[in-house]
C-alpha cells in the first residue's frame, strides 16, 4: 500500500426530503448566492420551486445562472465568473448533475483568479482560491458532489480538460434518492457506467498488498450492478437508487483509490470523444472500457483473474487466465447491453475520421515526443489508436 492523505471535506446530507433543508444550510454560510442549474429538468420536476421557497423562507436571496449543458462549456463559466464579480456573490449553489456541479466549481475557481480561467485547465494548475460550492445532486454519476475535480469543455477549441484541487470539494452535498425518479432511463445507464469506471480506474493497479481497497472496489461494483438491474425494471425504486447513489459517491470521493496507483486512461480516451462529438460521458465509457480491457488483459493476467472471479462471478481455473478474463469482459459488455448502453463507436455515431487525430492530440504527439497516459498500462498514441479501432 502506498502512503496517502485523505481529507474528504464534503459533508453529505443523504435521504428522503433532505433537499428541503437547503435554505437553513445555506443561511449558516451566506445570505446571497449564485443559483446554478441546467437545461430545465429541475423546473419540470418541481425541485426548483422547492429549493427557491426554502431559500426564501430562510432569507437567502439569489441570482440565477441557468443553461449548463451536459459536457459543460467554458463560455458559460466565463459568464458565471462575471456575474459573481459584478454582484459580489461569494457562494454558489449547484442544483443538478456532474455538469452543473463542474460548471459551478469552475466559476468558483475563477472569481478571485487574477489570470485567465482556461489557463488553469490547460496547464493543470491547482487552484489556490475558490468560492465555496454546495450541491443538490439530481443524478448519481460523476461523483462531482464530493470529488476534487471539475471537467470543462472549451467550446472554441473543442478541448475537454480537468482541473483538480482540494479547494474544489463542495462544502456540503444533498443526496436525496427521490430526486432521481424523474431521470430518463438512458441517464440512469450513463451514470451507472460512469461510476463503475471510476472504480475500474482505481481497481486495476500494479500496487500490491491492497486487500481492503480491493474488497471495497469489488463490493461496490457488485452493489452497483445488482441495483442497476432493479432500476432497469423500475426507475422509482427508492432503495435501489439509495444504494446506487451511495456507491456512486464513494466510487469517486477517492476512498476506494487510497494507497493505490490509479490508471485513468479510459477517462482520458473518453474525454476526447465527448470533447469532439459531444457524446454523454457514461456512454463513451461503455464503448471505451471493454476495448481497453481487451487490449491490455494479457499483460495483467492476475488482476483480470481476480476481477473475473470476485466481480463478474466467473468460475474456472486461474491457470486458464485468458479464458476467465475474456469471459469477464463479455459479461461486462452484456451488462452494459442490458442497460441499453452503446458498445461501439458506430453506435455513438462516431466514424474513423478523427481516431488518429484524437490519439495524437491526447498524448500531445508532435511527430517526435509524446506524453503517455495510464499507470496500470502505459499507453502511447499508437496503443490508443488501436483501442479506438477495437471499439469500432
Ligand atoms: O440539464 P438538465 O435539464 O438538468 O438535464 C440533465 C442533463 O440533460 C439531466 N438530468 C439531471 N438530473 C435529472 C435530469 N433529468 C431528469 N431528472 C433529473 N433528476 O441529465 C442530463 C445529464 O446531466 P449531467 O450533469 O451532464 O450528467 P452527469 O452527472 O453524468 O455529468 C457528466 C459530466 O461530468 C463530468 C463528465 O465529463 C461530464 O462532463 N465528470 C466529472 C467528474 C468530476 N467532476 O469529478 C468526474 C467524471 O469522471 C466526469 O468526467
Ligand atoms: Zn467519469
Amino acid at each position: 500500500m502506498l502512503n496517502f492523505v485523505f481529507n474528504n471535506a464534503t459533508k453529505l446530507i443523504f435521504g428522503r426530503d433532505t433537499h428541503r433543508e437547503i435554505g437553513g444550510l445555506i443561511r449558516e454560510r451566506a445570505e446571497r448566492i449564485l443559483l446554478h442549474y441546467g437545461g430545465g429538468s429541475i423546473k419540470r420536476s418541481g425541485l426548483y420551486d422547492q429549493v427557491t421557497s426554502s431559500l426564501r423562507e430562510h432569507g437567502v436571496s439569489w441570482t440565477e445562472l441557468a443553461g449548463v449543458q451536459p459536457n459543460p462549456r467554458l463560455s458559460l463559466v466565463r459568464r458565471g465568473i462575471d456575474l459573481c464579480r459584478q454582484e459580489n456573490l461569494r457562494f454558489i449553489l449547484a442544483v443538478g448533475g456532474g455538469s452543473v456541479i463542474d460548471s459551478a466549481k469552475a466559476i468558483a475557481m475563477g472569481v478571485d483568479l487574477a489570470g485567465d480561467i482556461w489557463d488553469m485547465f490547460e496547464r493543470r494548475l491547482e487552484p489556490q482560491t475558490a468560492l465555496p460550492v454546495a450541491t443538490i445532486l439530481t443524478i448519481p454519476a460523476a461523483g462531482s458532489e464530493s470529488s476534487y475535480n471539475t471537467v470543462i469543455t472549451n467550446d472554441t477549441t473543442q478541448v475537454k480538460r480537468g482541473c483538480r484541487g482540494e479547494l474544489l470539494r463542495p462544502v456540503f452535498s444533498i443526496i436525496n434518492p427521490e430526486l432521481f425518479f424523474t431521470l430518463p432511463h438512458n441517464q440512469m445507464a450513463h451514470g451507472v457506467c460512469d461510476m463503475m469506471s471510476h472504480i475500474f480506474e482505481r481497481y486495476f493497479t500494479r500496487t500490491e498488498k491492497t486487500d481492503l481497497t480491493d474488497g471495497l472496489c469489488e463490493s461496490t461494483l457488485k452493489t452497483i450492478m445488482r441495483n442497476a438491474r432493479i432500476l432497469n425494471r423500475d426507475g422509482s425504486d427508492y432503495d435501489a437508487w439509495a444504494e446506487i447513489a451511495f456507491a456512486g459517491n464513494i466510487a469517486h470521493n477517492n476512498l476506494l483509490g487510497l494507497g493505490r496507483m490509479q490508471d485513468w486512461a479510459c477517462h482520458a480516451m473518453e474525454h476526447e470523444l465527448s470533447a469532439l462529438y459531444d457524446v454523454p460521458h457514461g456512454a463513451g465509457l461503455a464503448v471505451i472500457t471493454p476495448a481497453w480491457m481487451k487490449y491490455i488483459h494479457t499483460k495483467h493476467p492476475e488482476m483480470f483473474v481476480q476481477f473475473a472471479a470476485n466481480v463478474m462471478g466467473v468460475g474456472g481455473s486461474a491457470r486458464a487466465s485468458e479464458t476467465m478474463a475474456l469471459e469477464a469482459i463479455t459479461r461486462l459488455e452484456r451488462f452494459f447491453a442490458e442497460l441499453g448502453l452503446p458498445l461501439t463507436l458506430g453506435a455513438l455515431g462516431i466514424d474513423d475520421a478523427k481516431l488518429e487525430f484524437m490519439a495524437k492530440r491526447l498524448t500531445g504527439f508532435d511527430g517526435n515526443r509524446e506524453q503517455r497516459i495510464g499507470n496500470f498500462e502505459s499507453l502511447g498514441w499508437e496503443d490508443i489508436l488501436a483501442i479506438y479501432r477495437l471499439a469500432r
